[in-house]
């Protein structure tokens, strides 16, 4: 294969290196188009385009494959756990077990938020969004550790550690306090004996007088979930994650302004919205059928959690998860759940019914996620605060790339304007 592609234009060719990437991806190098050519081109919504060259995670739609840094989302989900992969995403490789052990420690010491960040959650409105107050109190972390907040990319590197235990253990306390606080609930502290998954349902649920002990298929369950939701490479979070660390920005910052992409209802809504979907079904009387069929004509909603925009095939993600939703169900005695009912309704019909077959239309992560959210107990509107908990270690991984890049070029796309040409000022009496 030739690794130059030339490209016509006007009266002039131009040479384009081919860049492959180390699983044979290829891609054109227009690095030099607009300096030579004065072209640029044109994407819209960057499908075609690679912002950037990253080692944390291999994604092929096509197979169905997902691997964090080499490794297999399978050998994972099997053998590893949140933390030790939150660890091989950050840092580039598992841990040994001593660092296992300090990176553990790291993250109880800092699972405790300083008395101001308490009080600055309860000033919010009891109503308030908790992706709102999550975003808004992890830009506040820059302001309670200036020295990993100096906006100085070498600098804020050599702390990067710290700054990454700090932002991974305070996230899931921050989203328990906000949810006690919303639902007028005494807050819980952390507790230094208990592990990254179970001390977050104990800092949800426990209560003065019944401290809540997750069974460990919920505890597993949990943790497979923040797992599969790790990274997931140049997605809308993590590419305003990149976007915003280009400017020199620190790793608080740039990491909360993925918070408020994630929030979009095309990002991080879609397991929500398998949910409010069952609802509606339910709320209609409808056992299923009579949604699928409009559905199916066109005319109807399309079903929440089938389909993938990456994952053309199976989506890797799902599959996993399946097996520990239904350890989950049975270890937590959940029978006669209407929407459980409806869910698995819809779910056979998508895996047997020609129409979803043809169309490769399987139930995704999100459907099993938002089912395992629900069984669980996080109310609806802590779905998105869940992915962000499971999405802030590779955030965190794509924030150390960009900052530690020795060529690093603020991010700065450019455009094609369509507006009003020159046209002269009217007064406003003219108007
Ligand atoms: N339910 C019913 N029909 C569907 C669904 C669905 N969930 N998804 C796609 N289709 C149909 C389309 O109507 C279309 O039918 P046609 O060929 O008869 O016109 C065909 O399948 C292909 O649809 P596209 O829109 O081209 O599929 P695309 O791959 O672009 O869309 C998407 C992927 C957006 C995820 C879509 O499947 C969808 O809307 N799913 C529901 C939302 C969801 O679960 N999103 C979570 C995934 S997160 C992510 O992808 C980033």
């Amino acid at each position: 294969m030739s690794n130059i592609a030339t490209l016509k234009l006007d009266d002039k060719e131009l040479n384009l290196p081919i860049f492959v990437g180390s699983e044979g991806e290829k891609a054109l190098d227009i690095s030099k188009l607009r300096a030579e050519t004065g072209y640029i081109t044109y994407d819209d919504g960057f499908g075609n385009t690679g912002s950037c060259t990253s080692k944390i995670t291999y994604i092929d739609g096509e197979a169905g494959i997902l691997r964090y840094r080499g490794y297999p989302i399978e050998q994972l989900a099997e053998k590893s756990n949140f933390v030790e992969t939150a660890y091989l995403v950050t840092q580039g490789e598992l841990p040994t077990s001593d660092q296992r052990a300090k990176f553990s420690r790291m993250l109880t010491q800092h699972a405790p938020l300083r008395e101001g960040m308490v009080r600055f959650i309860q000033s919010f409105p009891r109503d308030a969004h908790p992706m709102a107050v999550l975003s808004a109190s992890i830009n506040a972390l820059g302001a309670y550790y200036p020295h990993l907040a100096s906006n100085n990319h070498q600098r804020d590197l050599e702390h990067f550690d710290e700054a990454a235990a700090i932002a991974i253990s305070k996230v899931r306390t921050i989203a328990a306090h906000t949810f006690r606080v919303s639902n007028g609930l005494s807050l819980n502290y952390p507790r230094p004996t208990l592990g990254y998954c179970e001390n977050f349902l104990h800092l949800m649920f426990s209560e003065p007088y019944n401290e809540f002990v997750p069974t460990p298929e919920v505890a597993s369950a949990l943790n497979l979930f923040l797992l599969l939701h790790a990274d997931h490479e140049q997605n809308c979070s993590t590419s305003t994650v990149r976007m915003v660390a280009s400017a020199g920005a620190n790793l608080f910052a740039s990491v909360s302004a993925g918070v408020n992409a994630l929030w979009g209802p095309l990002h991080g809504g879609a397991n929500m919205a398998v949910l409010e979907m069952l609802q509606n079904i339910h709320n209609d009387g409808d056992d299923g059928t009579k949604f699928i069929a409009a559905a199916k004509s066109g005319k109807g909603d399309r079903l929440m959690g089938f389909g993938h925009r990456v994952y053309r095939n199976h989506d890797p993600r799902a599959k996993i998860i399946k097996g520990s939703f239904y350890k989950a169900l049975a270890s937590l005695n959940i029978k006669d759940d209407p929407l459980l009912d409806i869910a698995m309704r819809l779910e056979e019909c998508a895996l047997n019914d020609e129409y979803f077959i043809t169309r490769k239309l399987y139930p995704n992560v999100d459907f099993y996620s938002g089912l395992i959210m629900r069984a669980l107990g996080i109310p609806l509107n802590m779905f998105t605060v869940m992915f962000a908990i499971g999405r802030m270690p590779g955030w965190i991984a794509q924030w150390r790339e960009v900052a530690a890049n020795p060529k690093l070029k603020i991010y700065r796309p450019r455009q094609i304007y369509v507006g009003a040409q020159q046209r002269n000022f009217t007064p406003i009496n003219l108007r």
